[in-house]
């Protein structure tokens, strides 16, 4: 069986080891998806697990919000964070740790692909700032799980995805385009097809699946931003993760009206938040 068949196997068969969310982040997104939830219905899985609980109130002191009185309640935190980026943040730390329960063979250094993660979430509110669209509550999610599927390569195709890697440090191709060439699908498709079994809504899976190639996304604004992020959480060297060749084409910049020398600054600024970061990632885990 190919790599690609494999995936399609370990995806589909329910008695593979794939890891598997927490039962109240499986819970919040089955919730979150029926039409009759309210936020008061959402809240209560939060404010009923003590450790996202605890979690989402050490990331709302964290610097990155920069809140000058202590937030010491959920109720209050959802209130100056508010209710959605909340949420997200609760689903993040769901999928942070069901893949750091599993075993992962050492191949990525998995806390740089992390703090890599959350750099991009970072840089995609910037680029969607700068380009006159407001980042929604998903943004950070989307950039926090877009290298999912490296975690699962390396994960369940240890040897495989190690001569990946190895090619990576001497073949200038971008890691994508070598994932597709020797293994049949890149991290992108992978990490897609993970959070669909998780039932993670389409705004967030679809940018994800399109990261690399946004051109071939259906609403493909977010996919552009995930894109330049990516690029730029690259340039500002923070959560430095393995492969090269990162890069936006010219088409992505021009569809989102951003000159380079833009990105050049964004990656400037994102490279002053490094403690920002670091904290975020310490306090999400
Ligand atoms: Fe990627
Ligand atoms: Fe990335």
């Amino acid at each position: 069986m190919n790599i690609k068949d494999r995936v399609t196997d370990l995806i589909r068969n329910p008695k593979t080891t794939l890891p598997t969310l927490p039962v109240v982040t499986h819970n919040i997104i089955v919730t979150a998806r029926s039409a009759e939830t309210s936020a008061k219905d959402l809240a209560n899985f939060i404010i009923n697990d003590q450790a996202i609980s605890a979690r989402v109130l050490k990331i709302a002191n964290s610097s990155y919000y920069g809140m000058s009185q202590k937030i010491d309640s959920i109720s209050r935190a959802i209130v100056v964070i508010g209710f959605k980026e909340i949420l997200s943040l609760a689903l993040g730390m769901g999928v942070l740790s069901a893949l750091s329960s599993k075993e992962q063979g050492g191949l990525l250094d998995v806390a740089e692909l992390w703090k890599h993660s959350i750099a991009v979430g970072f840089a995609m509110k910037k680029v969607a700032k700068k380009t006159g669209r407001a980042s929604d509550e998903s943004t950070v999610l989307v950039g926090l799980l877009h290298d999912v599927g490296k975690i699962i390569f390396s994960i369940y195709f240890p040897d495989e995805y190690g001569e990946v890697l190895k090619r990576a440090t001497t073949d200038e191709t971008p890691l994508h385009k070598l994932e597709r060439k020797i293994l049949g699908l890149d991290h992108a498709e992978m990490g897609y097809r993970l959070i669909e079994r998780w039932n993670f809504p389409a705004d967030i899976a679809e940018p994800l699946h399109h990261h690399h190639n946004p051109s071939e996304c259906p609403d493909g604004h977010m996919a552009l931003v995930v894109n330049v992020a990516n690029l730029i959480a690259h340039k500002s060297g923070i959560g430095e993760c393995c492969g090269n060749g990162t890069y936006s084409d010219h088409t992505v910049l021009s569809r989102l009206r951003l000159h380079h020398d833009s990105v050049v600054a964004l990656a400037k600024e994102l490279e002053s938040e490094r403690a920002e970061i670091e904290g975020f990632l310490e306090a999400l885990s």
